[in-house]
Protein backbone atom coordinates (compact mmCIF):
# COMPACT_ATOMS: atom_id res chain seq x y z
CA UNK A 1 0.00 0.00 0.00
CA UNK A 2 1.07 3.86 -0.78
CA UNK A 3 1.66 5.68 1.59
CA UNK A 4 1.53 9.58 0.41
CA UNK A 5 3.34 11.79 2.34
CA UNK A 6 2.27 15.67 2.05
CA UNK A 7 5.44 17.86 1.59
CA UNK A 8 4.69 21.02 4.04
CA UNK A 9 6.43 24.07 4.62
CA UNK A 10 7.25 26.32 7.57
CA UNK A 11 4.83 29.44 6.97
CA UNK A 12 8.05 31.50 7.25
CA UNK A 13 9.65 29.87 4.24
CA UNK A 14 5.87 30.74 2.44
CA UNK A 15 5.35 34.51 0.72
CA UNK A 16 2.31 33.79 3.16
CA UNK A 17 2.92 36.63 5.67
CA UNK A 18 4.56 39.25 2.89
CA UNK A 19 2.42 42.11 3.10
CA UNK A 20 -0.08 40.65 5.63
CA UNK A 21 -3.15 42.23 7.98
CA UNK A 22 -3.31 40.66 11.02
CA UNK A 23 -6.73 41.56 12.10
CA UNK A 24 -6.32 40.26 15.98
CA UNK A 25 -3.47 41.49 18.23
CA UNK A 26 -3.43 42.44 21.91
CA UNK A 27 -0.48 45.06 21.50
CA UNK A 28 -1.89 48.16 22.98
CA UNK A 29 0.60 48.32 25.98
CA UNK A 30 -0.93 46.99 29.83
CA UNK A 31 -4.64 46.90 29.17
CA UNK A 32 -5.47 43.68 28.57
CA UNK A 33 -2.78 40.82 29.55
CA UNK A 34 -1.28 41.23 26.20
CA UNK A 35 1.40 43.91 25.81
CA UNK A 36 2.69 44.26 29.24
CA UNK A 37 4.71 47.54 28.19
CA UNK A 38 5.10 49.95 25.31
CA UNK A 39 8.67 48.28 25.52
CA UNK A 40 7.00 45.21 24.50
CA UNK A 41 4.91 45.79 21.94
CA UNK A 42 7.63 47.84 20.00
CA UNK A 43 10.13 45.12 20.55
CA UNK A 44 6.49 42.93 18.59
CA UNK A 45 6.37 45.66 16.25
CA UNK A 46 9.47 45.17 15.11
CA UNK A 47 9.54 41.48 14.80
CA UNK A 48 6.06 41.03 13.29
CA UNK A 49 7.55 44.05 10.73
CA UNK A 50 10.47 41.65 9.84
CA UNK A 51 8.65 38.37 9.21
CA UNK A 52 5.92 40.81 7.00
CA UNK A 53 3.36 42.17 8.64
CA UNK A 54 2.20 45.51 7.49
CA UNK A 55 -1.38 46.22 9.16
CA UNK A 56 -2.87 45.38 12.18
CA UNK A 57 -5.69 45.78 13.84
CA UNK A 58 -5.23 46.13 17.08
CA UNK A 59 -8.21 44.52 19.68
CA UNK A 60 -7.90 44.84 23.19
CA UNK A 61 -10.14 42.84 25.39
CA UNK A 62 -12.99 44.88 26.13
CA UNK A 63 -14.74 43.16 28.96
CA UNK A 64 -16.66 42.80 32.53
CA UNK A 65 -12.89 41.83 33.33
CA UNK A 66 -11.68 45.12 31.68
CA UNK A 67 -13.39 47.71 33.48
CA UNK A 68 -10.76 50.43 32.73
CA UNK A 69 -10.63 49.32 29.14
CA UNK A 70 -13.01 52.81 28.17
CA UNK A 71 -12.34 53.66 24.57
CA UNK A 72 -10.83 57.03 26.12
CA UNK A 73 -8.01 55.20 27.31
CA UNK A 74 -7.78 52.70 24.63
CA UNK A 75 -7.32 55.79 22.21
CA UNK A 76 -5.16 57.24 24.30
CA UNK A 77 -2.69 53.86 24.26
CA UNK A 78 -3.21 53.71 20.97
CA UNK A 79 -1.85 57.50 19.92
CA UNK A 80 0.91 56.16 21.98
CA UNK A 81 1.45 53.09 20.45
CA UNK A 82 1.38 54.45 16.85
CA UNK A 83 4.04 57.14 17.72
CA UNK A 84 6.38 54.46 18.11
CA UNK A 85 5.02 52.22 15.44
CA UNK A 86 7.81 51.44 12.70
CA UNK A 87 7.59 53.13 9.60
CA UNK A 88 5.73 51.24 6.65
CA UNK A 89 3.47 49.64 9.48
CA UNK A 90 0.07 50.93 9.68
CA UNK A 91 -2.12 50.43 13.14
CA UNK A 92 -6.16 50.52 13.62
CA UNK A 93 -8.01 50.30 16.59
CA UNK A 94 -10.38 48.11 16.65
CA UNK A 95 -11.55 45.85 19.80
CA UNK A 96 -12.74 42.07 20.94
CA UNK A 97 -15.82 42.10 22.54
CA UNK A 98 -16.63 39.64 25.53
CA UNK A 99 -20.16 38.83 25.00
CA UNK A 100 -20.79 39.13 29.26
CA UNK A 101 -23.14 40.88 31.43
CA UNK A 102 -21.69 43.79 30.69
CA UNK A 103 -22.23 43.91 26.84
CA UNK A 104 -25.37 45.72 26.52
CA UNK A 105 -24.15 48.71 28.64
CA UNK A 106 -20.97 48.71 26.75
CA UNK A 107 -22.76 48.92 23.32
CA UNK A 108 -24.79 51.81 24.37
CA UNK A 109 -21.09 53.61 24.06
CA UNK A 110 -18.49 54.01 21.28
CA UNK A 111 -18.31 51.24 19.60
CA UNK A 112 -14.63 49.68 18.47
CA UNK A 113 -15.61 47.84 15.27
CA UNK A 114 -13.53 46.90 12.22
CA UNK A 115 -14.70 48.72 9.09
CA UNK A 116 -18.53 48.29 7.56
CA UNK A 117 -19.42 47.93 11.41
CA UNK A 118 -18.02 44.40 11.82
CA UNK A 119 -17.84 43.61 15.09
CA UNK A 120 -14.92 40.99 17.00
CA UNK A 121 -16.85 39.07 19.58
CA UNK A 122 -15.60 36.40 21.85
CA UNK A 123 -17.55 34.39 24.58
CA UNK A 124 -15.48 32.07 27.31
CA UNK A 125 -13.69 29.04 25.52
CA UNK A 126 -15.77 26.77 28.40
CA UNK A 127 -19.31 27.99 28.36
CA UNK A 128 -21.02 30.10 26.17
CA UNK A 129 -22.33 33.12 27.40
CA UNK A 130 -26.84 32.70 28.60
CA UNK A 131 -27.52 34.88 26.05
CA UNK A 132 -25.41 34.46 23.31
CA UNK A 133 -27.75 34.15 20.56
CA UNK A 134 -29.70 37.44 21.70
CA UNK A 135 -26.33 39.39 21.60
CA UNK A 136 -25.56 38.34 17.83
CA UNK A 137 -29.30 38.96 16.99
CA UNK A 138 -29.10 42.10 18.76
CA UNK A 139 -26.01 43.35 16.93
CA UNK A 140 -27.79 41.94 13.72
CA UNK A 141 -30.64 44.06 14.58
CA UNK A 142 -28.67 47.48 15.50
CA UNK A 143 -26.65 47.64 11.85
CA UNK A 144 -23.54 45.58 12.93
CA UNK A 145 -22.25 42.36 11.50
CA UNK A 146 -20.60 40.25 14.31
CA UNK A 147 -16.87 38.63 13.50
CA UNK A 148 -16.42 35.26 16.25
CA UNK A 149 -13.46 35.20 17.36
CA UNK A 150 -11.36 31.84 17.28
CA UNK A 151 -14.52 29.61 17.52
CA UNK A 152 -12.20 26.76 17.46
CA UNK A 153 -11.21 27.76 20.97
CA UNK A 154 -14.60 26.76 22.41
CA UNK A 155 -14.97 23.44 23.74
CA UNK A 156 -18.81 23.98 24.06
CA UNK A 157 -19.48 24.21 20.43
CA UNK A 158 -20.56 21.26 18.47
CA UNK A 159 -20.29 20.55 14.42
CA UNK A 160 -24.21 21.57 14.52
CA UNK A 161 -23.18 24.54 16.42
CA UNK A 162 -21.16 26.15 13.77
CA UNK A 163 -23.16 25.43 11.13
CA UNK A 164 -26.10 27.00 12.71
CA UNK A 165 -23.94 30.38 12.90
CA UNK A 166 -22.15 30.10 9.20
CA UNK A 167 -26.16 29.66 8.23
CA UNK A 168 -27.32 32.74 10.29
CA UNK A 169 -24.53 34.51 8.00
CA UNK A 170 -22.02 35.11 11.14
CA UNK A 171 -18.46 35.45 10.00
CA UNK A 172 -15.58 33.11 11.55
CA UNK A 173 -12.28 34.84 12.62
CA UNK A 174 -9.44 31.90 13.01
CA UNK A 175 -6.30 31.92 14.96
CA UNK A 176 -3.78 31.24 12.26
CA UNK A 177 -1.34 29.37 15.27
CA UNK A 178 -4.37 26.88 15.96
CA UNK A 179 -2.89 25.40 12.98
CA UNK A 180 0.66 25.07 14.46
CA UNK A 181 -1.39 23.30 17.92
CA UNK A 182 -0.55 26.25 20.12
CA UNK A 183 -3.87 26.06 22.07
CA UNK A 184 -3.80 22.21 21.85
CA UNK A 185 -4.42 19.01 19.21
CA UNK A 186 -8.90 19.97 19.51
CA UNK A 187 -8.52 23.34 18.45
CA UNK A 188 -5.59 22.38 15.98
CA UNK A 189 -8.13 19.27 14.95
CA UNK A 190 -11.52 22.00 14.94
CA UNK A 191 -9.61 24.77 13.05
CA UNK A 192 -8.65 22.33 10.21
CA UNK A 193 -12.41 20.75 9.93
CA UNK A 194 -13.87 24.64 9.48
CA UNK A 195 -11.04 25.23 7.19
CA UNK A 196 -12.05 22.62 5.30
CA UNK A 197 -15.43 23.66 5.15
CA UNK A 198 -14.59 26.90 3.84
CA UNK A 199 -15.82 28.18 7.10
CA UNK A 200 -13.25 30.96 8.05
CA UNK A 201 -13.46 34.78 7.08
CA UNK A 202 -10.76 36.21 8.68
CA UNK A 203 -7.45 35.02 9.80
CA UNK A 204 -5.61 36.71 12.89
CA UNK A 205 -2.80 35.95 15.29
CA UNK A 206 -4.01 36.94 18.71
CA UNK A 207 -0.91 38.14 19.25
CA UNK A 208 -0.41 38.33 23.28
CA UNK A 209 3.28 38.02 24.28
CA UNK A 210 6.60 37.22 21.61
CA UNK A 211 7.27 34.00 23.09
CA UNK A 212 4.66 32.38 22.12
CA UNK A 213 4.34 34.21 18.65
CA UNK A 214 8.01 33.12 17.44
CA UNK A 215 6.63 29.54 19.25
CA UNK A 216 3.58 29.74 16.73
CA UNK A 217 5.66 30.87 13.95
CA UNK A 218 8.46 27.73 14.62
CA UNK A 219 5.62 25.57 14.59
CA UNK A 220 3.40 25.90 12.20
CA UNK A 221 3.89 23.98 8.93
CA UNK A 222 0.93 23.97 6.24
CA UNK A 223 0.64 21.80 3.28
CA UNK A 224 0.01 23.48 -0.38
CA UNK A 225 -3.53 22.72 0.09
CA UNK A 226 -3.62 24.89 3.51
CA UNK A 227 -1.08 27.82 1.87
CA UNK A 228 -4.08 28.27 -0.60
CA UNK A 229 -6.90 28.14 2.49
CA UNK A 230 -5.07 30.59 4.52
CA UNK A 231 -3.80 32.77 1.62
CA UNK A 232 -7.27 33.24 0.94
CA UNK A 233 -7.88 34.86 4.51
CA UNK A 234 -5.42 37.28 4.15
CA UNK A 235 -6.58 38.42 1.02
CA UNK A 236 -9.72 38.64 2.82
CA UNK A 237 -7.77 40.93 5.91
CA UNK A 238 -6.42 42.72 3.22
CA UNK A 239 -10.08 43.49 1.98
CA UNK A 240 -11.22 44.70 5.09
CA UNK A 241 -8.65 46.82 5.46
CA UNK A 242 -9.20 48.40 2.18
CA UNK A 243 -12.65 48.33 2.50
CA UNK A 244 -12.93 52.07 1.87
CA UNK A 245 -15.18 52.83 4.84
CA UNK A 246 -12.53 53.38 7.75
CA UNK A 247 -13.87 55.71 9.54
CA UNK A 248 -11.26 58.67 10.54
CA UNK A 249 -10.04 58.08 13.77
CA UNK A 250 -8.89 60.59 16.45
CA UNK A 251 -5.07 60.19 16.66
FE1 LIG B 1 -7.86 37.96 21.48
Amino acid sequence: MLTWIVPKRNILYTTLLEGMTDVHAHLLPGVDGGSESLMDSMAALKRMKEVGVKRIFLTPHIADECKNNSPELLQAKYSILKECCPPDMELYLAGEYMLDSGFDARKRGEILTFPGKQILVETSCSSAPERFLTFLFDLVLEGYKPVIAHPELYRYMTQDDYYFLKDKGYKFQLNLFSLAGLYGKLSRTVARNLLDKGFYDYVGSDFRRLGDYEKGLKNLYLSANRIRQVGELFENNDSLWHSGSLPKQII
